[in-house]
Formats: C-alpha cells, structure tokens, sequence
C-alpha cells in the first residue's frame, strides 16, 4: 500500500488501546477460522480453553493487563511511535522508534520467543499467548505505527457529533458504526464475513500477500514489515481537515475499506504466526526441571539466566525526543473504552 490510499493523517499510535474490544475479538475469531487444526488444540492447551472463543476471548487480555501494577511494565509495548513525517515521508525505523524500554515490535519477537521456551512456568506461556493474539491486532492498526499527535490521540475531532480523538476513531468507533455493536456476539458475525471474504471474495486475491516477509525465525524482522504496512496507510492531505470537524460520514466512507482490510490482514497474519508456531513448538520440552533455569559461569558458579528478552531491544539514549517525552507525559493509557 501507499501513500495514495487514503488514510491516516499520520496519525499514530500511541498508547491507547489499539482496535478497541470488538476489533481485536474480530481478529481472534478470524485467526480461529484458519488455524490448523493441531493449531487450535495447541492453543487450546496452552489457555486451558476450549471453547468457541479460545482466541477472541483473549484477545483484549492485554489491554486491562496493562492497567495492573502487576502489568504496567507491557504499556509500551503496544505500538510503535514512528517518528517519520507523514504525509511527506512516511516510514518505520526500529533504531529510531522503537522506545527505550521496547515497542509492539519488540513485544512480538519477546512473546514469540517465550511462548514456544518451556522453561517459562505455564502461566508465562499463557501470558505470552495472550499478547500475541493482542499485539499482532494491534500491529495493524495504522495510528499504532505513527507517532504523530501521539498517534492520532492529540487530534481533537467529532464522531456523528460525540467528542473524540482520531485514535479512538480508529480503534473504536468506525468498527462499532460498521457493525452495529460491540459483544463477543458481534465480533464473531463480523469474523465470519471477513473470512468469507477472506476465502472467496474481496480478499481473495491479495491474502497470500498479507504473509509476506512472514518468518518464525526471525520475528523481529516479521513484525517490522507489518509495522510498515500499517504505517503506510496514511492520509495524503494531512490533519488540517480533520482537525474539529466531524467525521462521520464523510472521513468514515473513505476509511472504513482500510479498517476492513487491516482486520481481515491481523487475524488471517496471526493465525499463520500461530501455525507456524505450534508446528515447531516442541511439547516435551516443557516440564524441565527447574535446573535448566541456570547456567554455570566461572568457577562453577550458577548463573541466572537472563529471560527478559533484553537481547531484543536498542541501546537506551540518554535523550528522549519530543514524541517520546510526549507519550510519557500521558502516562501510557488514554485509550476509549467502554
Ligand atoms: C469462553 O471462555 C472464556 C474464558 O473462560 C469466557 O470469557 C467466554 O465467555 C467463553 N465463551 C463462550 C462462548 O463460552
Ligand atoms: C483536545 O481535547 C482535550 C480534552 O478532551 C483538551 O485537553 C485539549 O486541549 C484539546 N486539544 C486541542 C488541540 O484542542
Ligand atoms: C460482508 O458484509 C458486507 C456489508 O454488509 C456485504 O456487502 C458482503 O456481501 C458480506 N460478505 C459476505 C461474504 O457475506
Ligand atoms: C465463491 O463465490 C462464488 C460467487 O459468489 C460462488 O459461486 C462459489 O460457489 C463460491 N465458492 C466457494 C468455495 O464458496
Ligand atoms: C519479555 O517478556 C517478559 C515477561 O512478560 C517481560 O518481563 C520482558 O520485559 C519482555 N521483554 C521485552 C524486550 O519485551
Ligand atoms: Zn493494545
């Protein structure tokens, strides 16, 4: 795609939630419809779940997480403020993006890594599962690539006359109008349109295209082509028509084919990452004894092993640019929610 769709003013990312509830439960109900079937029972295993909503109804896991002491560490870890200078130049540099304590691209390749690693406890392969299913939803979502106005989330607009931002827009409310709603219930119709769509319609012919650069063992670089993908939806005349005016219906017509399509591309991308995954998990390499968790350094002296995924991320800078400061200063959640 390029600059020639329409879209995004630049928008960005940022912190909040991504594609609200019903677009990440979407993409969970998508990915469900083409997994593999020894896909589905490794999933299934893993979330000790097995019933019709194993992956969507885990999908938005991340987002209350993420609100917990407990799981304030992942907040940043659901996008990446692409400092590019959109509708000019638009572009993703993981060494000049991604945050000092990581980015959804970094997130991805760490949960990837732990979630097929059966040193980690059950609970730790569960939490890896859930982000995945969250943050390759999120990945997709344009102003989740963007670090302009925070991602959208500084741009002030109306939505068939509620005030709202441009992230939220995106995340939320031009789902919720297309749909009609935003239960489980909801989510599935819409999954179960998208995969015919998917499978013999709109889609069809340029799916097989959604999985390029796809590579298991090199998560990173997987996740920054779809991070460029993403951010490559933006819109060509900038904020300056957005801006204080209402959105609803005529940005809404012209942006609601992208947030089809970027659905559709999250869930058919996660179920591959997931296929891919399951094939090369291997099951007996779970339950090690707690041994393996050290290794011996000098003298015979056991080491702790590092397990952060530190090895992921870029060398911190003693200088934050202003995009950076500015997504600090919201304190990481200002997402729409229900
Ligand atoms: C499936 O299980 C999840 C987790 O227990 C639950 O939240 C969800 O409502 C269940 N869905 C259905 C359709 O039973
Ligand atoms: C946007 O709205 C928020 C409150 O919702 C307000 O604090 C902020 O100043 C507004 N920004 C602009 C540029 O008008
Ligand atoms: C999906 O929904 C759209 C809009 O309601 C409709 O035009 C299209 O035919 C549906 N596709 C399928 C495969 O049902
Ligand atoms: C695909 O759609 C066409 C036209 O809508 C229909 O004739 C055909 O039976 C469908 N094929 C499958 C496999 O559903
Ligand atoms: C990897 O995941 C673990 C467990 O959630 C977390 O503590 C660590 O910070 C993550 N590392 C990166 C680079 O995202
Ligand atoms: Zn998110």
């Amino acid at each position: 795609m390029s600059t020639t769709l329409l879209l995004i003013a630049l928008s960005a990312l940022q912190g909040a939630d991504a594609w609200g509830g019903l677009g990440h439960q979407t993409t969970g109900f998508i990915a469900q419809n083409f997994v593999h079937p020894a896909t589905e029972a490794w999933a299934q295993n893993i979330l000790s779940n097995t019933n019709s909503s194993y992956l969507a109804s885990v999908a938005t896991w991340a987002d209350s997480f993420r609100y917990t002491d407990e799981g304030s560490f992942s907040s940043p870890f659901h996008y990446i403020d692409a400092e590019d200078d959109p509708p000019k130049s638009c572009n993703v540099d993981f060494e000049r993006d991604c945050g000092d304590a990581g980015c959804v691209v970094t997130a991805i390749a760490n949960y990837t890594q732990r979630v097929q690693d059966g040193r980690h406890s059950d609970q730790e392969i569960d939490y890896a599962l859930r982000f995945l299913v969250h943050f390759i939803g999120d990945i997709t979502q344009p102003l989740h690539d963007e670090a302009f106005e925070i991602g959208g989330n500084g741009v002030n607009v109306t939505f068939d006359g509620d005030d709202t931002n441009l992230h939220s827009v995106w995340d939320t409310s031009m789902p919720e109008e297309l749909v009609g709603g935003y239960e489980l219930e909801d989510a599935e119709a819409w999954a179960a349109n998208l995969t015919t769509e998917i499978r013999n319609g709109t889609f069809a012919a340029s799916s097989k295209s959604w999985l390029q650069g796809l590579d298991i063992e090199d998560p990173k670089a997987s996740a920054m082509v779809w991070a460029q993908d993403g951010n490559n939806v933006v819109m060509p005349d900038g904020i300056e028509p957005l801006e204080g005016n209402d959105l609803y219906p005529g940005y809404y017509k012209g942006a609601i084919d992208t947030v089809e399509l970027q659905i559709a591309k999250a869930g058919y991308r996660l179920a591959a990452w997931l296929d891919a995954l399951a094939a090369k998990s291997d099951v007996s390499k779970r339950w090690q004894p707690r041994e393996q968790y050290w290794k011996i350094g000098t003298q015979g002296v056991k080491l702790e092993q590092d397990f952060s995924g530190s090895d992921l991320l870029r060398e911190p800078r003693a200088a934050k640019s202003k995009a950076k400061m500015r997504r600090q200063a919201i304190g990481w959640g200002c997402g729409h929610k229900h």
